[in-house]
């Protein structure tokens, strides 16, 4: 429990320090508004989880989820409330996770964008970090490697899908506007997804380090 709460709060720290980055990549190719939507509704986040008491994982991902879509706003908010919505489902009882249920979090938050944002991977979204991701992350499972690992081969598939958006043309979100000038551009909702797995992975291996579960 003590852990899910701390890696939240990595997570928001690593949104809130990238908030003029991610809203540099919106501007290019958006509204410039993706790092401050997101700074605000992670320091919401924090703010609540001070005084709240959730009694488990789910408790925990429902309240980010719920702050998420009551505070972002624009089209990333509603989809990353729904991704943690749907992890909370998940974890609903549970005070610890392992590896295949942290693979079935991140499926089930995928689905959630998916069903929601009506995209797929190839459209130049959050998805094109993600779905490598989660891809990679269950190979990982299936080679026995600790989560640790199976985080750090996610981040590493999430870095290269954020690459690959620059190559495509967006299909879905406001950067569909531009068609063929969206191309050469870094998606920040892809980088966004890639943060906050990068964040997982940096207090994952710091606890495997210091011996923690
Ligand atoms: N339909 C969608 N499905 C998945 N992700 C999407 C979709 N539309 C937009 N996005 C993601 O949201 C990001 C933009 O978020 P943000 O700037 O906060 O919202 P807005 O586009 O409303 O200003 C994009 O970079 C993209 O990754
Ligand atoms: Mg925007």
């Amino acid at each position: 429990m003590a852990n899910v709460i701390r890696a939240i709060e990595a997570l928001a720290d690593v949104i809130i320090a990238n908030k003029e980055k991610l809203t540099e990549l919106d501007a290019a190719i958006g509204d410039a508004d993706h790092g401050i939507n997101m700074a605000r509704g992670f320091e919401a986040v924090k703010a609540k989880l001070k005084t709240a008491q959730p009694d488990d994982i789910g408790a925990v991902l429902k309240l980010v989820g719920m702050t998420l879509i009551s505070t972002v706003g624009g089209a990333s908010g509603p989809l990353y409330g729904t991704a943690f919505l749907r992890a909370a489902a998940i974890a609903q009882g549970k005070t610890t996770v392992d590896g295949p249920m942290a693979g079935q979090m991140l499926a089930a938050a995928i689905t959630g964008i998916k069903e929601r944002g009506k995209a797929v991977q190839g459209e130049k979204t959050m998805l094109d970090a993600l779905e490598p991701a989660y891809n990679a992350f269950q190979y990982g499972l299936s080679m026995n490697k600790t989560m640790a690992e199976c985080l750090e081969l996610a981040v590493n598939a999430a870095q290269d899908g954020v690459e690959y958006t620059k190559t495509i043309i967006a299909t879905k979100g406001r950067a569909s506007y531009l068609g063929e000038r969206s191309l050469g551009h870094q998606d920040a909702g892809a980088t966004s997804s890639y943060l906050i797995l990068a964040a997982l992975t940096q207090l994952a291996k710091k606890q495997s380090q210091a011996g923690e579960p």
